[in-house]
């Protein structure tokens, strides 16, 4: 396998300004900077219509650009047609010939460039021991499973050895089982060949699972960009709490303008994470149902306030239990269920421990987008 991935190398991505006004006026991506390194795993997440196919296709070069720069490995690719850039794209339809075998679908990758017929079959034979097809060559697309087929065009695009690879949604039609292998199955292989990809999606726990980074975008602009565990732990912004996981959102008011600091859930304060540069006031914080902890007993101080159980979600190896909090609002707790544990039921008072490395005030309230600070200084200058 290690031959076979020399010859394979990432491409790096830079975007600046990156605008599409369609016709009519709709403005599908509105302005975003990103910069992608050499041989990541980088996702788009983003609810249907925020600007991610849009965004994929002018990285393709299928659509132009209304304004904005794409750089590719440092070259300006706007004056680049599709199929000299060296990027290739995998669709949620595969598309397959279903009159051509496997190996017949996969030489037809290599169809615009001028690659000899005798130097043609390695490079296919090659591609399909990548994605683990070679024993399926003499076989027809409709004698093969949903994720072969998608195997077989991940085969087809890998042939041209791109240095960058884009996915739009490639998993989208499989059912869930083999969704979760291929989850697997893809991201061993872009460690295999170490080509960059881009990789679509509208669905949270496959951008989690598989990314090195992501950029999670909403209405044409990039809400947040960061590795799995930061944009999760640490959501900028109300909707990118709320489109990943389960999001405890609470107003409190906020008396530091950055670091660990006090805010007030009603009439209890607790400790609190503020981005650096808060102005005061009001704000809303954000905690995980896992870092929210329910205890007995009266304890208070160390970030507690007490609770009244409302509901418990009994979900096997955990529950989600519902608490109201005095200031009126309900948060939910993750309380994993051990056998010798007596299980919480509602009406029961609690105190609730919210750690202050777990309890964040949001940067944004509102859907605002957050620019990267170097990329936009980046843009301004360029
Ligand atoms: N050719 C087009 N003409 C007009 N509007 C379009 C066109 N293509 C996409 N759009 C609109 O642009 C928005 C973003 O689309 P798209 O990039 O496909 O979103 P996503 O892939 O995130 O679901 C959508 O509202 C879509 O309807
Ligand atoms: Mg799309």
């Amino acid at each position: 396998m290690t031959d076979k991935a020399t010859k394979y190398g990432g491409g790096s991505i830079s975007i600046r300004a990156l605008r599409k006004e369609f016709e009519g006026g709709f403005i599908a991506v509105d302005g975003i900077n990103l910069d992608i390194a050499s041989g990541e795993f980088f996702s788009l997440l983003g609810p249907s219509g925020c600007g991610k196919t849009t965004t994929l296709r002018m990285l393709a070069g299928f659509e132009q650009p209304t304004s904005g720069q794409i750089m590719i490995d440092g070259v300006d690719v706007a004056q680049t047609p599709p199929h000299k850039r060296p990027v290739n794209t995998v669709f949620q339809s595969y598309a397959l010939f279903p009159h051509m075998d496997v190996w017949k679908n996969v030489e037809y990758g290599l169809r615009w460039t001028d690659t000899p017929k005798g130097e043609r079959k390695p490079k296919v034979d090659a591609a399909l021991e990548l994605v683990e097809m070679t024993e399926y060559a003499k076989r027809r697309p409709n004698q093969l499973s949903g994720g072969q087929q998608q195997r077989v065009a991940l085969a087809r695009a890998l042939v041209l050895e791109p240095s960058v690879l884009l996915l739009d949604e490639p998993l989208g039609a499989l059912d869930a089982k083999l969704r979760h292998s291929l989850r697997a199955q893809l991201t061993a292989l872009q460690r295999r060949v170490g080509i960059t990809f881009v990789f679509v999606t509208h669905d949270q726990e496959e951008a989690l699972e598989m990314s090195d980074r992501l950029a999670v975008m909403s209405k044409g602009l990039i809400m947040q960009i960061g590795s799995p565990r930061e944009i999760y732990q640490f959501p900028r912004s109300e909707f990118v709490a709320d489109f990943l996981g389960v999001a405890n959102l609470m107003d409190v008011k906020v008396s530091t303008s950055g670091g660990v600091g006090p805010v007030k859930l009603g009439d209890f304060t607790l400790d609190a994470q503020v981005p650096q540069g808060y102005t005061p006031g009001m704000g809303r914080a954000v905690i995980r149902p896992e870092s929210v902890h329910l205890e007995e007993g009266d304890l208070t101080g160390d970030n507690r306030v007490p609770g009244m159980v409302e509901r418990v979600v009994y979900l096997g190896s955990t529950s989600q239990v519902y608490v109201r909090l005095p200031q009126g609002s309900v948060v939910q707790s993750l309380v994993t269920n051990a056998v010798n544990e007596e299980p919480w039921s509602s009406g029961d008072a609690c105190r609730v421990r919210m750690p202050s490395d777990s309890l964040h005030v949001l940067e944004t309230s509102g859907d605002a987008a957050w620019a990267d600070d170097e990329a936009a200084t980046a843009s301004k200058a360029g």
